[in-house]
């Protein structure tokens, strides 16, 4: 089907335009408005030409939208939706109704904005959410503005939520000014049209270009006021260090009701909005466009306090405001719930703003967080728009709240897939570059979670990291374990990523296999400081983020089979194991009231894809039992009960079942994998 359809040139040439103006952020939010095109194409079953409307499907992108994207649905049957409609009061059941109007199988699922592109009497319909477009849309005096700007080739259409009747209005109010190319949609966003695709694309950036440029001719000065003493940017290193500071906290804040990811924008936008006067009062005022409210909340947690206060008084003052933020919240959700309202979505703020150092976002997963930042950024540029030529005033709170917790979007949310197992969670794994480290990092991710991968190379770390995901999945860096410092970065780095911790993988480790009088003090020294002490170095950094953020977590410790096997040739690798083994035991003591879960696997033989072994231990062990080197993973199979070699994704298994749900109430455990070697059972 989508090949027929993409064979359409009115299809390809809609597909094109969609694209060109969904990857231009001043043209449109991330998945924000949509497309269509009418033509006709020949109805398989009567051989006759039938008129249809391709349109953008929900949820889809424009930037990445490809024809299985688009909802196709008959042209005649759309508009004769019109003869049944039963009323604003009623006009949610049209979008059940769209469905009887789909053609063929009808592609992606029709959005409540169907009805706009197929009852406005145009051939192409762009409907946008251009940053320009809402500051006018969302001026206190809108109307005069969209006349002052376009004369009568833009008309204004007072604030209604999307749907069928807003379909009829912008019908309507087109039908009456057929010179007219477009447009503004008051509290919301732009339609625009045309005869053709590139009418359509060139009026759509006329409207956005010629907002833009009234705005930057007209502006106030300052639209957020002078600069505020004490709240300009800090320095760079300086704003991110206090970040990371209280990266922990405001997870926690924003994480009260369900587990967050988190994410750091120090864009200069933000800084600059919150170094000005104003700030506070349009924070307050809340976003306008109706994409924002699911993602943003109404409107941000603010701290109110300078870039210099110290990240003590930061955090106790952050407490009180996300008291008082959850009050306020439930006061909004109260004031507007009805019997029929969906629950309450949890009452936490999706956005916290901190002066002098930036914005975090927060979402159930990274790509959600990173675009409710991006969608807050949109909403400062709206504020400043509108505030520069007029006042900035978007819709009111009853408005927002239909928005927020309408039918439709409920039930949208309702139908999304299953989160999988970790997701939400941030894992740090140590020694991630290679072996069984990079096997417990992508399973991990496989599983929902993001992780950071932490290896002595930091280019070999990104390579890994690379190879598991882009950066809303995977992060690679550099961090030498037996170095404090360089631990503390590896777990600045992690919140200031992902904006907190869950899961840290003490899994770093080389071995030098030598007889007792052959052991060196700096072989001694080189392998506890690696495993022993980096691990305790990891956990206790890790620690203070997974108490302050309250939600509990896991640390696994990689330790080994040594740690309780002795045998010759080992003593400063197995010591260090055992030291290993038993910070589990002592961890798990005490970390457990904190809910933090502290268990190590034991794994053995694991040869492929093992630097240690490929590094000179494989050959040396082999030169031991008298086999080939590549022979060496056999070999160590059949000693085994299971006679099974174990591969790092065996390890990597046995990491995630510890973290899983499944495994809430272990703590203080080793699980071999090591397919059964009697001499090791743990006792
Ligand atoms: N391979 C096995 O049979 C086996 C058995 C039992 C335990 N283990 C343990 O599993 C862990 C992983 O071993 P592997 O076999 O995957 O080896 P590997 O060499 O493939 O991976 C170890 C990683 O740790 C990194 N690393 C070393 N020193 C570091 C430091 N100071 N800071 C940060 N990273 C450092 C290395 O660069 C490497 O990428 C080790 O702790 C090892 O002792 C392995
Ligand atoms: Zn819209």
């Amino acid at each position: 089907m989508s090949n027929i359809m993409a064979a359409n040139p009115t299809v390809a040439e809609l597909i094109a335009r969609s694209n060109r103006l969904g990857s231009d952020p001043n043209n449109t939010n991330y998945a924000g408005g949509n497309t269509s095109a009418k033509g006709s194409e020949i109805d398989p079953v009567t051989g006759e030409a039938v008129e249809l409307v391709w349109v953008k499907g929900s949820g889809g992108d424009l930037g990445t939208l490809k024809a299985e994207g688009l909802a196709v649905l008959r042209l005649d049957r759309l508009q004769a939706l019109v003869d049944v409609y039963p009323g604003v009061e009623r006009e949610d059941e049209m979008v059940a109704a769209f469905d009887y109007c789909l053609h063929g199988k009808g592609g992606a699922a029709p959005s409540i904005d169907t009805a706009m592109h197929g009852l406005v009497d145009a051939a192409h319909v762009d409907h946008l959410h251009p940053d320009s477009g809402i500051a006018i849309a969302t001026a206190a005096d809108g109307e005069q503005l969209t006349k002052a700007i376009f004369g009568d080739k833009v008309t204004w259409v007072p604030w209604r939520r999307p749907g069928f009747q807003l379909g009829l209005d912008i019908a309507k109010i087109k039908e009456a000014n057929p010179q007219s190319v477009g447009c503004i949609l008051g509290g919301h966003g732009i339609t625009a049209w045309g005869d053709t695709s590139e009418e359509a694309e060139a009026n759509s950036l006329w409207i956005i270009d010629t907002a833009a440029a009234y705005i930057a001719e007209h502006s106030k000065a300052e639209p957020f006021g002078s600069a505020l003493d004490g709240y300009g940017a800090l320095p760079v290193e300086e704003r991110r260090a206090k970040a990371a500071a209280l990266a922990a906290t405001l997870r926690s804040i924003a994480s009260a009701d369900a587990p967050m990811v988190g994410h750091y924008n120090d864009d200069e936008r933000v800084l600059e909005f919150l170094a000005s006067t104003e700030h506070p009062r349009l924070a307050a005022l809340g976003t306008s466009c109706p994409d924002h409210f699911l993602r943003t909340k109404v409107k941000p947690l603010v701290l109110d306090l300078p870039a210099d206060a110290s990240v003590e008084d930061s955090i106790a003052r952050l407490k009180e405001l996300h008291e008082a933020y959850r009050a306020d919240y439930q006061g909004y959700y109260d004031r507007n719930a009805d019997a029929d309202s969906p629950a309450i979505r949890g009452a936490d703020p999706a956005i916290i703003l901190i002066p002098g150092v930036g914005m975090f976002s927060y979402g159930k997963n990274k790509q959600t967080a990173r675009v409710a930042g991006e969608f807050y950024l949109n909403a400062i540029n709206v504020m400043r728009g509108a505030e520069g030529l007029s006042n900035y005033a978007p819709i009111d709170e009853a408005e927002k709240f239909r928005i927020e917790y309408w039918a439709l979007e409920e039930a949208k949310l309702q139908r999304l897939p299953k989160p999988k197992p970790l997701a939400s969670r941030i894992a740090l794994v140590t020694g991630a570059a290679s072996g069984i480290g990079k096997a417990i990092a992508t399973r991990l991710a496989a599983e929902g979670a993001c992780v950071v991968i932490a290896d002595l190379d930091a280019e070999k770390a990104q390579a890994a990291a690379a190879e598991i995901g882009g950066s809303d999945v995977a992060v690679g860096i550099a961090a030498n374990v037996t170095d404090e410092d360089a631990v503390q970065g590896a777990v600045d780095a992690t919140v200031l990523a992902f904006g907190g911790l869950d899961i840290v993988i003490n899994n770093a480790g080389l071995s030098l296999s030598k007889a007792l009088l052959d052991t060196t003090v700096a072989d001694w020294d080189l392998q506890h400081n690696v495993m022993a002490k980096g691990s305790f170095l990891v956990s206790r950094a890790a620690a203070k983020v997974l108490i302050e953020q309250g939600l509990g977590g896991d640390v696994v410790y990689i330790s080994s089979k040594n740690s309780i096997f002795a045998g010759p040739n080992n003593i400063a690798y197995s010591a260090t194991k055992a030291d290993q083994a038993h910070q589990v035991r002592l961890l798990a003591a005490e970390l457990g009231e904190h809910g933090v879960k502290v268990n190590g696997i034991n794994p053995d033989g694991v040869v492929r894809g093992s630097g240690i072994f490929a590094g000179g231990w494989g050959a040396k062990r082999a030169a031991v039992y008298g086999v080939d080197e590549e022979d060496l993973g056999k070999y160590y199979a059949q000693r085994t009960l299971l006679k099974r070699e174990v591969l790092p994704e065996n390890v990597a298994n046995a990491v995630f079942v510890l973290c899983s749900a499944d495994l809430s109430h272990t703590t203080g455990l080793h699980i071999p994998v090591d397919a059964g070697v009697a001499a090791a059972f743990l006792r």
